[in-house]
């Protein structure tokens, strides 16, 4: 900590000076979790607190469309973003194009789209999701047959949840989740008896099938502060457990773990360097920001 230290201390300083928030994914490093972050969260609760925010300036401690979204909601707001390459696989694989495509091979249906994916693509569908609330919006849609988009995994385990629905889904996914087998989860648990085995529902069906529990960031953080398993092993990205471990003294987390390339691409010093230069300045053009805004919006209304 003594090495970021005087980081923290120049970035919560100019914080105030700016009237800037920093809005932080559970997968930022822990100095920048700990460190700067005036609220953490699922993507779910980052997109309802940008909704809910006084600040003048938004400092996205995320991947680039989690910024996006954040504009999307307060065009009025400066959102910063520390880095620009902090993109991701899932918004990477699909276009609005490809949304159309989808629409096109299954006339009528509804289409659901990740919040990780571009503001383009928001804006050419119905409603977006996250992983904390895809089955509830699965759910309440009036459609027998639905189109998920881009992440296939998240789509296969939320139809495993709603068999009642016909879920077809794009080809995309997460380079974190999509790494794990459920060979890994069963030589685990075989070596590891007494583990608790927690997934995110990014990663294959056949992996999720094998764990104790699946659930977005903040779904793991809930249930592993209400169950308190002595031993766990979180089937997600690395930081997740270094971030709730301070919290969780009693319980011992276990690896492997895989790594987000992207999201260890914001650092202490970017974000210092962003609020002091205040770029980079997330725009969105009004005509497709007024259309994500819509189904951002939408997913917001049926979560509350
Ligand atoms: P959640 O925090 O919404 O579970 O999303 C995980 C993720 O991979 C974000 O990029
Ligand atoms: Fe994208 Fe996966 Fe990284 Fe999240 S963890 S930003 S879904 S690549």
């Amino acid at each position: 900590w003594a090495i970021h230290a005087p980081y923290v201390a120049a970035i919560n300083a100019l914080k105030r000076e700016r009237n800037a928030t920093i809005l932080a994914h559970n997968y930022m490093t822990p100095e920048i979790y700990h460190g700067i972050a005036d609220v953490v969260g699922d993507s779910l609760q980052l997109a309802v607190e940008a909704t809910r925010t006084s600040a003048d300036v938004i400092v996205q401690c995320g991947v680039h469309f989690m910024a996006e979204t954040s504009k999307i909601l307060n065009p009025a707001k400066i959102v910063l973003m520390p880095d620009m390459q902090a993109g991701c696989s899932l918004a990477e694989s699909i276009t609005a194009e490809g949304v159309e495509q989808m629409r096109a091979k299954y006339p009528g249906a509804p289409v659901v789209s990740y919040v990780n994916t571009t503001a383009e693509v928001k804006a050419a569908s119905d409603i977006c999701c996250t992983s904390s609330n895809a089955v509830d919006i699965i759910r309440a849609l009036d459609a027998d047959t639905i189109i998920m988009t881009p992440d296939q995994y998240l789509a296969q385990n939320v139809a495993a949840q709603v068999p009642e629905k016909r879920i077809v889904w794009w080809e995309g996914s997460c380079i974190v989740h999509e790494q794990y087998t459920a060979q890994d989860i069963r030589d685990f648990r075989e070596w590891n008896p007494d583990t608790r085995i927690i997934t995110h529902p990014e990663c294959p069906p056949e992996v999720v099938a094998e764990s104790d529990f699946s659930g977005s960031t903040k779904g793991i953080l809930d249930y592993v502060s209400a169950e308190r398993p002595a031993r766990a092993m979180l089937v997600t990205e690395c930081s997740m457990a270094s971030n709730i471990s301070d919290a969780h003294p009693d319980v011992e987390f276990i690896g492997p773990c895989n790594m987000c390339p992207y999201m260890k691409k914001i650092t202490l010093e970017k974000v210092l360097w962003s609020l002091h230069t205040m770029t980079t300045q997330i725009e969105v053009p009004s005509h497709i920001a007024d259309k994500a805004r819509l189904a951002v919006q939408r997913m917001i209304d049926l979560s509350a």
